[in-house]
Formats: structure tokens, C-alpha cells, sequence
């Protein structure tokens, strides 16, 4: 009998979990050509454990390593010495990772010690400047220069590794995973209306008197590292003078648990009537305020790929980004986090309902919920 052949998928991340939790959920189907287990790093822990609750994600190995404000070295090391010991265990054929996390590139690292094979989701996104994002980008590259199979989401992510001499034969493009969940997770809502219920009653709970049918919402996250300090600084009075500016409008800003996002964005943004700090949502309760929102300001990764399926406008506080797609459809616009412009593009769609048409239009440039299947059926014929 020819042996099945043995996938490890890992990751750490929120993000990570959300995008590659469709593709768990996908070799569900195929149990009889591969055996696959999933690994948690852990490298977050509370919003982590939100995605695999929802996704009903059960992992073999739990490395359990996120530490309280943990630093690069914490996360890279701890990471490379644990993740070791599971592949001893397991002895996969296959790791696959997801993106640019350090989890991401950890774990392809310690693949590459043992001379274990890397399937790298979401591979070939590029900025070309190493400290923006930072460590992401050095992350992605290195991840890539180690995988052996690079599943790309766009024509563009694929120039950018073919530009780096990675052969053809070895990129696949697939789509962004993220549309899968997306997708996901809009079926989950549309088909159950208990669970519609539940969401309509858990954002009441974390956003009384505020009514996502009639009211104008501002969605805001951010996190990244290169905007610590004096970037959230900046983005922090930006969206104070906004409130105040716009006083019928709710800003809700669900903080992520980083001590470096919550301490500034708590001393700075607490007590403002009209501006709404929560804990982070579960993804479904996630994806459903975006769909009530107005207009979203973030700098996340993930958002600008599902806001454009949505049909909101990003408008994006990084000087970069390595998903320039929406960029150039018209849905997404980058504003740093220089606090005047960051304030006059928000005004800017706030006051003018054309061009908030105009930004609004959705658009699907990173994927049609089919990528996980393209990944599957590419392992398939390579097994
Ligand atoms: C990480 C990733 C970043 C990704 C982001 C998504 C790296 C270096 N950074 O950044 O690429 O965009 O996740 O959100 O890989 N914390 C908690 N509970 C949690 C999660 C985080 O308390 O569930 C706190 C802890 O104090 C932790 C700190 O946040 O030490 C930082 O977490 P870490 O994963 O190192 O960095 P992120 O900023 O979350
Ligand atoms: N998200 C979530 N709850 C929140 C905020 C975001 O589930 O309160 C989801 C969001 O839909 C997206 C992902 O988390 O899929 C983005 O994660 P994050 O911004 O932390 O990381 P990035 O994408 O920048 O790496």
C-alpha cells in the first residue's frame, strides 16, 4: 500500500489562522491522499484561540509560546527550538506556512535544518524595502527563498518571485486563502439565522446604543510594529480630532492586545463619546461590523484584501504596501500616519458621498474563494 503523504500546517497569528483555516477545513475532504495535522505555535494566544474556536480547528501540537510584549528574538527562537521537536515527532513531508509572520519564516527555517519540504501560502507579496513593513517583508523573502512550492494569490505576487529567480514550475497561482474565509464565513452567517442572531446581540453587548443599520461607522485597526510610538501617536490624534470634527459619526476600534497598540490608543482615545475602543472580535463578528461600516482605516494586511469584496474603502495608514492590487482598482488609498492627511481623506469621504461611491465599488483582485482548492489539487498531482 502506497503510503499517504504527511502534511504538517502551521501557524500562529490571528491572520494566519483566519487564511489558512479554509485550508484545514479542505483537506478535511482528502484524508485518503494525505495526513494532515495542524501546529500552533501560539505565537498569539487569546486571538488565536478566537479563530480556531470559530473554524472548530482542533491542532496535534500546541507549542503554547506567546509571552507577554514578547520581542523579535523571543518569537524567532523560542519558535526554532520547539518546532523541532514536532517534526522529530510527526516527520512531515510537507510543512506548509502561511505569509510573512515570524512564525512564518521560524518554522521554514527549521524545515530547512532538517531538509524538510516548505509550501509557502501567500508567497511573493514584495514592497522592496526591508523596514516596511518590518519584519514582514524580510519574513516573506526568506520564507521564499526556502519553500519549494510557492503558491502565489495574484499574477503579480508570481512577477515578483520570478523576478527573484524562483522557477516557474515551482509557483502556483492560486488566489488569496483570505476569500476563501471570507466566503466561509459569509455562508456561516447567511445560512444560520440563530448564529445571525447571536452576532446582532454580541455587537450590542460590545457596542451599546449604537445601530450598525443607521448609523455611519468608521472601522479602525492597527498594529504594526514600524508605526509604534510616533505613528500611533499621529494616527491616535487624528482620530481625536475627527470625533470631534464628525460627531454623528462612530469610530470603533477594536485594540489589539498588543501592549505597544492598547497602552498609547487607551491613554490617548479613551473618553471620547462618539469613539469606540473594544477588545478584538471573532472573526464573524469581524467581518459583520466591516459589512455595516462606512469607511475603514487600518493597517492591516488582511483587511485590504476583504474590504475590496465587501465593497468598503480602505484607506490605509502604512507608506507602503506589498498589495498594491486594490490600490490600483480604486478601493484602497494609502495614507501613512501623517495625522493632517490621515484627517483629510477621512473628511474627504465623510463629505462627499460621490467619490465614497466611487471608492466603494467591490472588487474581487485577490482571489474567488477557490485558492484552497488549487493548492489541494496541485499537491495532488505533484504527491
Ligand atoms: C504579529 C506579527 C505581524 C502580524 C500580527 C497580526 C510578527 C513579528 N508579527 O504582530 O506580522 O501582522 O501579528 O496581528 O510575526 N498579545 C496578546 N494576546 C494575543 C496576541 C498578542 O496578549 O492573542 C500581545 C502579547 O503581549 C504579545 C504581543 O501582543 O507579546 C505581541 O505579539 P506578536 O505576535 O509578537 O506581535 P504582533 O504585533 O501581534
Ligand atoms: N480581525 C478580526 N477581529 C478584529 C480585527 C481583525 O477577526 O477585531 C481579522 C480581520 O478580518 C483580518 C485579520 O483579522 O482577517 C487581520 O489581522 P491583523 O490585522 O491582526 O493582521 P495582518 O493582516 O495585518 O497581518
Amino acid at each position: 500500500m502506497k503510503l499517504k503523504k504527511k502534511i504538517l500546517i502551521v501557524f500562529g497569528t490571528r491572520p494566519e489562522a483566519i487564511k489558512m483555516a479554509p485550508l484545514v477545513k479542505a483537506f478535511e475532504n482528502y484524508q485518503s491522499d494525505f495526513d494532515t495535522k495542524v501546529c500552533v505555535t501560539a505565537q498569539h494566544r487569546e486571538m488565536l484561540d478566537q479563530v480556531l474556536d470559530i473554524f472548530e480547528i482542533h491542532p496535534a501540537y500546541d507549542l503554547d509560546l506567546m509571552k507577554k510584549n514578547q520581542d523579535l528574538y523571543d518569537v524567532t527562537s523560542n519558535i526554532l527550538l520547539s518546532f523541532k521537536e514536532v517534526l522529530d515527532d510527526f516527520s512531515p513531508d510537507l510543512v506548509l506556512v502561511h505569509g510573512d509572520t515570524t512564525t512564518t519564516f521560524s518554522v521554514s527555517l527549521s524545515c530547512y535544518y532538517k531538509k524538510i519540504a516548505v509550501g509557502h501560502v501567500e508567497a511573493g507579496l514584495r514592497t522592496g524595502n526591508i523596514y516596511s513593513p518590518w519584519p514582514e517583508e524580510v519574513n516573506r523573502k526568506l520564507t521564499g527563498v526556502i519553500a519549494n512550492y510557492h503558491f502565489a494569490p495574484t499574477e503579480k505576487s508570481k512577477e515578483n518571485l520570478l523576478k527573484e529567480n524562483v522557477h516557474s514550475d515551482q509557483i502556483v497561482v492560486t488566489g488569496n486563502t483570505v476569500v476563501d474565509a471570507l466566503f466561509l464565513a459569509l455562508n456561516k452567517i447567511e445560512q444560520n439565522n440563530s448564529l445571525k442572531q447571536r452576532l446582532a446581540l454580541e455587537t450590542e453587548t460590545v457596542l451599546p446604543n449604537v445601530n450598525l443599520e443607521k448609523d455611519k461607522i468608521v472601522l479602525i485597526t492597527g498594529h504594526r510594529r514600524e508605526n509604534f510610538g510616533e505613528g500611533f501617536r499621529n494616527i491616535c490624534a487624528a482620530i481625536k480630532e475627527l470625533a470631534n470634527k464628525f460627531k454623528e459619526t462612530t469610530f470603533v476600534y477594536p485594540v489589539h492586545l498588543n501592549p505597544n497598540v492598547k497602552g498609547p490608543v487607551n491613554e490617548l482615545l479613551t473618553g471620547i463619546s462618539n469613539v469606540r475602543l473594544i477588545a478584538p472580535l471573532g472573526y464573524l463578528s469581524f467581518i459583520h461590523l466591516m459589512s455595516k461600516s462606512y469607511l475603514i482605516l487600518t493597517d492591516s494586511g488582511g483587511i485590504q484584501e476583504e474590504a475590496p469584496s465587501l465593497g468598503k474603502p480602505v484607506l490605509v495608514m502604512r507608506d507602503t504596501t506589498e498589495r498594491p492590487e486594490a490600490v490600483t482598482a480604486g478601493t484602497v488609498k494609502l495614507v501613512g500616519t501623517d495625522k493632517n492627511l490621515i484627517i483629510s481623506e477621512v473628511s474627504k469621504l465623510i463629505e462627499d458621498s460621490a467619490y465614497h461611491e466611487q471608492m466603494s465599488e467591490a472588487v474581487n483582485p485577490y482571489g474567488d474563494g477557490k485558492a484552497c482548492k488549487r493548492i489541494i489539487a496541485h499537491l495532488k498531482r505533484d504527491k
